[in-house]
């Protein structure tokens, strides 16, 4: 029996029950193309067996990396876009709940941990810079490639502020680059510097790095335990490795999605009734969108945070264009509950509610929303988590990370290249006057005068 609870009952309406076997020879064969090396992409799968074949000594570096920032900052901010960003903040809010940062330092396991260079913001920049202010930090600058925009100047910013404060050498010091092993700029950089080096994997594309140093540096240093995180991850691989359609429910969550696709289902949105996985999300988008979109198809990845977004989003998907599916990410325990108070005059008449919880209450929308959308056209898949632990995060990790493999081959397209993200990049760097993009530049140009 798998560690989380995979609901797929309210789907019944829109699926026959023929329809998720009669996927299964073609799951057998996407299973094939992503273990046997056979599909495209098959350059970077080493994700897959990443829970347990993972470099130790490095592993054991992260957390001396991680204890030593808690010793000397009180601030880590961690730059990066993209995969090189998503995972880790997905990760630290969901370990560590909406209000870590703020919580005063006995009471944090680790340090306050910022993120920076995921946009052109100067303002974002500077107000972090203000809060920064006097205190000790560190920076762990991640980037693939070491010539992504938004992280290389948010590198250079940050990193001036920390020689000003400290000198070249302490600077130095305080800075951990995770890049790849041999090539790019931040790689010559960190080198020829000084910095304490972490390595992005060859074989690990950006979304499928968060059990890399990419995220594990910054998870680590809130004091959160990544070896429970690697533990849950490696159960979730050994759960998820045969593919009969009737015992692999990450297998069967991508074939369901396949079958809905056909229908005409075209949005998903990854929904969640606790803040503290609102970027699950968009970790969850990312790691959707960037493998699927491509060849003029695949799922549109969305999402909702409810109860919030019932009062906004809620109108639509109860009776907007029926081409929607949600996948609900539920947690059985959240960390925390909050008893109800009752009150002798009962102005608000929630008296009702007498001896109910707020965890109770929120079920119950759970259950209610799923039954009005249900009712109302939409088929809802629904993923269950024990709780919040590092442990039920890394399960839930791999559970999306081996769904999208086989459902990107299901789909037919590469599930793990990206060569769309590459498209604005150009256009920017020919725009900013980069050496080496003068033709681009004059077309552009040309373009935007008309
Ligand atoms: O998944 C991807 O490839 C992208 O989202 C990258 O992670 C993002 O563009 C950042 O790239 P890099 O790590 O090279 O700075």
């Amino acid at each position: 029996m798998s560690y989380i609870n995979f609901d797929d009952s309210k789907i019944s309406k829109f699926i026959n029950d023929n329809e998720v076997p009669e996927m299964q020879a073609l799951v057998t064969a996407a299973n094939e193309q992503l273990r046997q090396g056979t599909g495209a992409g098959a350059d970077f799968r080493d994700w897959i067996n990443l829970p347990s074949d993972f470099d130790k000594a490095e592993f054991d570096r992260i957390k001396k990396a991680a204890t030593k920032i808690q010793s000397d900052s009180e601030v880590l901010v961690v730059i990066g876009i993209g995969g090189s960003y998503l995972g880790a903040k997905m990760a630290v809010d969901f370990l560590n709940g909406s209000f870590y940062n703020s919580k005063s330092k006995d009471d944090r396991r680790g340090v306050q941990v910022f993120f920076a260079g995921n946009s052109l913001s100067a303002s974002y920049l500077r107000e972090l810079q203000d809060f920064i202010g006097d205190r000790d930090f560190s920076v762990n600058v991640i980037s693939k490639s070491g010539t992504t925009t938004e992280p290389s100047i948010a590198f250079r910013i940050l990193k001036e502020k920390l020689i000003q404060k400290y000198g070249e050498a302490e600077a130095a010091h305080r800075i951990y680059a995770t890049t790849d092993a041999k090539h790019g700029a931040l790689r010559k950089e960190a080198d020829a510097a000084g910095y304490e080096t972490f390595i992005i994997p060859d074989g690990v594309g950006g979304r499928f790095s968060v059990l890399t140093p990419v995220g594990l540096l910054p998870i680590a240093a809130t004091g959160a335990d990544l070896d429970q995180l690697m533990k849950g991850a490696e159960q979730a691989a050994n759960d998820y490795v045969d593919p009969d359609l009737s015992k692999n429910d990450a297998y069967r969550y991508a074939a369901i999605r396949n079958i809905l696709y056909r229908k005409g289902y075209v949005t998903e949105l990854c929904e969640n009734y606790e803040p503290n996985l609102r970027m699950f999300s968009e970790w969850w988008k990312q790691l959707m969108g960037e493998s699927e979109g491509k060849d003029q198809k695949g799922i549109y990845p969305s999402s909702a945070n409810f109860s919030t977004d019932l009062h906004s989003l809620g109108q639509y998907i109860q009776e907007g264009l029926r081409n929607l599916f949600e996948t609900v990410i539920k947690v059985k325990q959240p960390p925390y509950n909050v008893d109800i108070p009752m009150d002798d005059e009962n102005l608000d008449g929630l008296n009702y509610l007498k001896g109910q919880s707020m965890n109770e209450v929120n079920d119950k929308a759970y259950e209610g929303v799923v039954l009005a959308h249900n009712d109302g056209g939409v088929p809802v898949l629904t993923v269950e988590v024990p709780d919040e632990s590092e442990f039920s995060l890394g399960y839930l990790i791999y559970f999306f990370e081996i769904a999208v493999g086989i459902s990107g081959y299901l789909n037919g397209i590469n599930p793990f290249n990206q060569p769309g993200v590459e498209a604005y990049k150009k256009n920017m760097f020919a725009l900013l006057g980069k050496p080496g993009f003068e033709d681009l530049a004059e077309k552009l140009n040309k373009e935007l005068e008309k």
